[in-house]
């Protein structure tokens, strides 16, 4: 199969093309590199030991997409490419809303006119909103808290609508709990620009000495530490699960959602104690306010993706904090050395 991984250099994306390539499809991947570079798809190169076709795009250019779609034959299409910053997207909405809607219609104009009838969507737990956790697939989708996740549940309604309107487009929608940790050669990894704005990438900088300190968005939540909990997910097994993903769309119309979690939270303590305990590396933190947004819980019923796609988490949280470590310690300014 040709996969088109739509922001493929990212974090998830790069991860992906990995386990597509060692299955032996074939990976395009656009990206214009708002939130990336060039350099995560050579090591994706590097690692598998296969050639990837990629241009420097902006999936919103309908000219350019439609040249690249008629380049490819293209058998699915992967969308990972959208900004992601909760607290961004609250001071600039208009940008969110431009972009990752823009993105999701221009790839489907383009389907539609090359005739391709597959598409995986990165989707997030956040289309859940406030309800009580375990979150299953069969719940509605709730009131997100910020601009971000109004994105997500925004685009599951028009590609869902799309598949209604198209019996023979296949759309899965994956809702992502909390990606963590890094391929295990240590060659490809998260890399946020400027302040972390999420949990591991934030204590990876602490472990380094690139951040003085954590601090731990409050301790008085109704959890049995006072920390907030979250299904925290190896970004590895995440990866396999967009490979099982795009072999199901294969042989299945319609539209399907899947949980990928591995249904165990852990809190921020537990993360922070995991850390220090897998790298023998001291964690500086501090324990501070709650954090505008924050839900106390946060985690999947894994069940459906295991039932339906053979899909389950199979990394331990010490393999996550071990990874992340490996790839923050071996690249300590991320890609750009
Ligand atoms: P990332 O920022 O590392 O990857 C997204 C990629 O898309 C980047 O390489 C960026 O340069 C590219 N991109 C953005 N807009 C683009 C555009 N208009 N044209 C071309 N390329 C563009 O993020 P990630 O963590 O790999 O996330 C991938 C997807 O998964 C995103 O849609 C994100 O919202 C979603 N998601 C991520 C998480 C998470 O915690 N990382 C959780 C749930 C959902
Ligand atoms: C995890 C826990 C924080 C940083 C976000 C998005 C979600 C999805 C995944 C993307 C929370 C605590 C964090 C810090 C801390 N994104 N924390 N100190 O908020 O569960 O989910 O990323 O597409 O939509 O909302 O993840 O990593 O930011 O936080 O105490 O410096 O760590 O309060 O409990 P979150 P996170």
């Amino acid at each position: 199969m040709v996969v088109l991984l739509a922001g493929g250099a990212g974090y998830i994306g790069s991860h992906t093309a990995v386990e597509l390539l060692n299955a032996g499809h074939d990976v395009v991947i656009v990206d214009d590199y708002s939130n990336s570079c060039p350099e995560s798809i050579k090591r994706v190169e590097e690692i598998t030991g296969k050639s990837i076709v990629s241009y420097e795009a902006d999936v919103k250019d309908k000219e350019v997409m439609t040249k690249i779609f008629a380049e490819n034959k293209i058998d699915c299409v992967i969308h990972f490419a959208g900004l992601k910053a909760v607290g961004e997207s609250t001071r600039l909405p208009a940008k969110y809303y431009r972009n990752n809607i823009d993105t999701t219609l221009t790839l489907l104009e383009c389907m539609k006119e090359a005739g391709v009838k597959k598409i995986v969507f990165s989707s997030s737990a956040t289309v859940y909103g406030e309800q009580k956790p375990p979150y299953v697939e069969t719940m509605p989708r709730g009131a997100c808290s910020n601009p971000y996740g109004w994105t997500k549940a925004m685009m599951e309604q028009i590609l869902t609508d799309c598949a209604n309107a198209d019996s023979e487009l296949t759309v899965i929608l994956l809702r992502y709990f909390n990606p963590i940790g890094a391929h295990p050669s240590g060659k490809i990894g998260e890399d946020p620009q400027g302040i972390p704005n999420n949990l591991m990438p934030y204590v990876s900088q602490v472990a380094a000495g690139r951040r003085e300190q954590l601090t731990i968005f409050g301790g008085d939540y109704d959890t049995p530490d006072g920390t907030c909990r979250r299904d925290y997910i190896h970004v590895v097994d995440l990866a396999c699960g967009h490979l099982k993903a795009v072999e199901y769309a294969q042989s299945h119309k319609g539209v399907e959602i899947f949980n990928l979690g591995t249904g165990t939270p852990y809190s921020v303590l537990e993360i922070v104690n995991a850390f220090e305990s897998s790298t023998g590396v001291k964690i500086n933190y501090v324990i501070g306010d709650r954090r505008p947004g924050d839900l106390p819980d946060s985690w999947a019923d894994a069940s459906k993706a295991a039932k339906v796609l053979g899909w389950e988490a199979k990394k331990t949280l010490e393999d996550m904090c071990k990874d992340s470590w490996n790839w923050q310690s071996h690249n300590p300014n991320g890609y750009r050395q």
